[in-house]
């Protein structure tokens, strides 16, 4: 039987036409859905791409797809892209791959922004994945502190091969274990206003649908 996330992924392609510029996500899931778009292109839909990440770029270019940067267009018609947990009025926690700024740039522009993912994501509330918060390098053991005496906390420095992750725009992540979160968008503003934060994971009223693909093969839309 077809993979949840392939199924959701196969859905999420039917929204594509040609003529769109296409906002392509990071992940595993997403890359169900590059397997999709490429199938696209070979049957003849003429389409753009946007990548969230430089591994989404890299993957992108190796299928010969037609990839532009952010300064080249001025919206996106279209943008796919995983999440780590969805809520039923679509909030999400996004950002485990650490890619969630430039995710969060390019939903920001995009005209219809669908999230796709297997069961497993849906959250009755979200907080029990970490949030990842991405910070500076400058002082990040400061904001770390702030965090964790703030909220009483844990939080974990995201870290690979033994030294700290670095996204692709050159920050740090701070894996953040709240548990449950109760008030998201004020946990928003409070954590982006902190001095040296970039931005976190949290993706508020930003999705028009989430597509989830189902163990028994089937998929079901959530829309707003
Ligand atoms: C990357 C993300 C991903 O969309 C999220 O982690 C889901 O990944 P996957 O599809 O592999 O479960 O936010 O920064």
């Amino acid at each position: 039987m077809i993979n949840p996330k392939h199924k959701a992924a196969q859905e999420a392609a039917s929204y594509v036409k040609s003529g769109m510029i296409i906002g392509v996500g990071t992940g595993s899931t997403t890359a169900y859905f590059i397997q999709e778009l490429v199938k696209l292109f070979q049957q003849g839909i003429d389409f753009a791409t946007i990548p969230t990440s430089k591994a989404t770029a890299v993957i992108l270019q190796q299928f010969e797809l037609p990839v532009l940067s952010m300064e080249e267009v001025s919206t996106i018609d279209l943008t796919v892209d995983g999440a780590d947990e969805i809520d039923k009025e679509l909030q999400l926690i996004k950002g485990g791959g650490g890619a969630l700024l430039q995710e969060k740039m390019v939903a920001f522009v995009s005209k219809k922004y669908i999230i796709i993912a297997d069961e497993s994501k849906c959250v009755e509330q979200l907080g029990h994945y970490p949030l990842p918060v991405e910070v500076i390098p400058f002082g990040y053991k400061a904001v770390k502190m702030v965090i964790e005496n703030t909220y009483g906390i844990k939080v974990v420095m995201r870290m690979k091969d033994g030294q700290p992750f670095i996204t692709d725009h050159g920050h740090y992540i701070l894996d953040c274990h709240f548990k449950r979160i109760d008030d998201a968008p004020s946990l928003h503003s409070h954590l982006n206003n902190i001095t040296g934060v970039v931005d976190n994971g949290l993706f508020l009223n930003m999705a028009d649908a989430a597509i989830i693909g189902q163990s028994d093969g089937k998929v079901f839309t959530v829309s707003i």
